[in-house]
């Protein structure tokens, strides 16, 4: 049977960082669910691979989204190939570790600007198609929006901006019957997070310290995604959900 409350067939969703890890997991889901869904990222090869896994019905755009003119194009090629842009899901980011008096600015720049400029300038480019008829918008922050870990200042202040970027555009655009939230994951096994939690060391000290004892999993995530496009999930906005087997409690 098909819940009409958490029916997403037919919408087309949106997914930039899409090539790796999270994204590709949700562009996943979301096919198998019926949606028509574009992927994007700034990586071309991890584009072809996808899309040789997904199949034609996918279309798969490069796009840089701290670049405003490609997460425009982003958006034009996605409503020219389905008609609309029902949602768009942000799961582009990257995740540098060093401890601050180390930390290049550089790797600091770098971060705010691909985090949190490119959420901004892509969320702009999403409310601009959904003009005039509404839509869903949902990034992908981190328990880091929260948590203060040793090591991550530029992770972990480009994840809370994330979290007040997240409230101001769902003040700004629930006129618009547009819908701003975050989810935010536990630390997961992907491309990402792949070397540092090859380290020993590491690796316990973060599983000692999410409360449910084991790291997420990218299935973790598809519940919510799914209620934050689907009909369920109209009422909810400016939020940042953590879904962390609690490691936001400690
Ligand atoms: N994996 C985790 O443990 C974890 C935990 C909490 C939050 N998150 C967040 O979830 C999201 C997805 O993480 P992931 O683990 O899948 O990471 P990942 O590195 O596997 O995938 C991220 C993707 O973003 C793309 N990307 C990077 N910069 C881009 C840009 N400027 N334009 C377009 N695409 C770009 C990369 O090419 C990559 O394919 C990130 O925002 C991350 O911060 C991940």
């Amino acid at each position: 049977m098909n819940d009409p409350l958490f029916d997403i067939r037919g919408k087309s969703i949106v997914v930039a960082g899409a090539g790796s890890g999270l994204g590709r997991a949700v562009a996943r889901a979301l096919i198998a669910r019926g949606a028509r869904v574009t992927v994007a990222d700034i990586s071309t090869e991890s584009l072809i691979a996808l899309g040789t896994e997904l199949g034609k019905d996918v279309l798969s755009c490069p796009t840089d989204i701290t670049s405003e003119k490609q997460a425009n194009a982003l958006m034009a090629r996605a409503a020219e190939r389905f008609g609309a842009v029902d949602g768009v899901i942000n799961t582009a980011g990257i995740l540098r570790i060093a401890p601050a008096l180390e930390m290049k600015e550089e790797t600091f720049r770098q971060s705010m600007d691909i985090n949190v400029t490119g959420a901004f300038l892509l969320s702009r480019a999403a409310a601009r198609a959904m003009e005039g008829k509404g839509g869903r918008i949902i990034h992908f922050a981190s328990v880091s929006s929260f948590v203060s870990n040793i090591n991550y200042a530029a992770y972990a202040t480009s994840k809370a901006a994330m979290w007040q970027l997240t409230r101001v555009l769902a003040r700004e655009w629930a006129p618009k019957g547009i819908t701003v939230n975050s989810i935010g994951p536990a630390m997961t096994e992907t491309g990402m997070t792949v070397d540092y939690m090859s380290d020993g060391a590491f690796r316990a000290q973060a599983l000692a310290s999410i409360p449910m004892g084991r790291f997420g999993s990218p299935d973790d995530l598809i519940g919510m995604v799914v209620l934050l496009l689907a009909p369920a999930g109209a009422f909810i906005t400016g939020q940042t959900l953590y879904i962390d087997g609690g490691r936001t409690l400690v």
